[in-house]
């Protein structure tokens, strides 16, 4: 897979990231631009890990027709990046269509996935400019907790290399995993790409709180992102940012970051039935406003996504956009040098 990713930035490719640029200026003018979108297309799943609680919600998905339609508006307004989520983005037949769809518009196309259907997928595929895969740690403990998908998965990851699409990956942090956070290291190490880390969190729709149960202390926590750090010093694949992941030591499981919340500004998220909100955790109150249904309003109903009220902001991709621009607000030289380091290095 060519190089050896160190940064989430190290992910995008370099036109992408020239290309974001008028966005992201004019978004820190005050002027919201959904620059990126994820789109959780389905909660269908066909796992069940033991700590997830966003699949199999019940509900309508948007048509194929809608989707390209609400794909060509915000192309219109902006949208460079698209990457569709879940449940598990696969088990939509026409996945690969949207793919191929979103890249005609000139839109960098991803999608999220549990790897479990990538091989049988492969063909489908070819037009997603990233894929991100879900891995926890060595066969056991993925096995016990990601439904027995370890070796589909690394099946699907083989088939990609072989194929040359590129991925990264991704790991929870929660203490079925804590002591083996190496191992998808290694993984991605062994495929040269790079993975992310997240902290496990009670998402919106687990009302029983049922993630708890694999809450490390806040010490293991603070250990294990102090191991991940060294290891990404060393100069191995650990994509997560040093900001990130110092954050996710100082205030994992109860602290608010100190960021200010660009969701709903330069990233949103959309739910299968077509509302927009923030970001991962917004999700579950989101199809209740009815003025974020993109589908009766269109791409203003961005401008109705209400402010958030969060106690908690630890996702990988959301978090790490916020610190991200609250430190280019704050030092716009030091924010840009980095970015121009990237885009050479790319
Ligand atoms: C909800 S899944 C949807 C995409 C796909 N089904 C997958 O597993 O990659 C997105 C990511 O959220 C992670 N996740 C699930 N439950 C979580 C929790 N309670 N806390 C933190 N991350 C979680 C998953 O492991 C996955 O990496
Ligand atoms: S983490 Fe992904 S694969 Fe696992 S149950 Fe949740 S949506 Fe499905
Ligand atoms: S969790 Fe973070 S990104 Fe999501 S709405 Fe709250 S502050 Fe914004």
């Amino acid at each position: 897979m060519g190089k050896t990713a160190g940064s989430w930035m190290d992910l995008l490719d370099r036109k992408s990231m020239v290309r974001s640029i008028p966005s992201v200026l004019k978004a820190m003018a005050g002027h919201p631009v959904p620059l990126r979108i994820t789109h959780c297309i389905t909660y269908r799943c066909n796992l069940n890990c033991t700590y997830c609680s966003r699949h199999d919600i019940p509900g309508r998905e948007l048509s194929t027709k809608e989707i390209k339609g609400l794909m060509r508006s915000f192309r219109g307004a902006g949208t460079l990046f698209w990457s569709f989520n879940g449940g598990e983005a696969l088990l939509r037949e026409e996945l690969g269509e949207l793919l191929t769809f979103g890249k005609n518009l000139g839109i960098t196309m991803s999608f999220a996935t549990n790897g479990a259907l990538i091989r049988e997928r492969i063909d489908e595929i070819g037009d997603a400019d990233m894929v991100s895969v879900s891995i926890d740690g060595p066969r056991d403990i993925q096995d016990a907790n990601r439904s027995a998908s370890y070796d589909m998965v690394i099946e699907g990851l083989d088939t990609m290399s072989t194929r040359g699409i590129r991925f990264n990956l991704f790991a929870v942090i929660g203490n079925h995993n804590i002591d083996s956070l190496g191992h998808v290291i290694d993984l991605a190490e062994h495929f040269g790409t790079a993975a992310f880390f997240q902290p496990i969190r009670i998402q919106k729709e687990d009302k029983a709180g049922n993630a708890r149960l694999y809450f490390p202390e806040a010490r293991q926590m603070r250990e294990a992102v102090a191991y991940l750090t060294d290891e990404k010093r060393k100069g191995r694949p650990v994509a997560s940012s040093y900001d990130y992941l110092e954050t996710i030591g100082e205030c994992w499981p109860s602290g608010m970051p100190g960021v200010r919340c660009y969701g709903g500004r330069l990233f949103c998220f959309i739910t299968p039935d077509g509302f927009v909100t923030q970001c991962c955790d917004t999700l579950a109150s989101a199809s209740a406003n009815e003025k974020c249904d993109l589908i009766e309003n269109g791409v203003d109903a961005l401008k109705d996504i209400p402010p958030p009220k969060c106690a908690t902001c630890y996702s990988s991709l959301p978090l790490e956009a916020n610190l991200f621009f609250t430190s280019l607000r704050r030092n716009p030289l030091g924010g840009l040098g980095k970015a121009i380091r990237c885009v050479l290095r790319a």
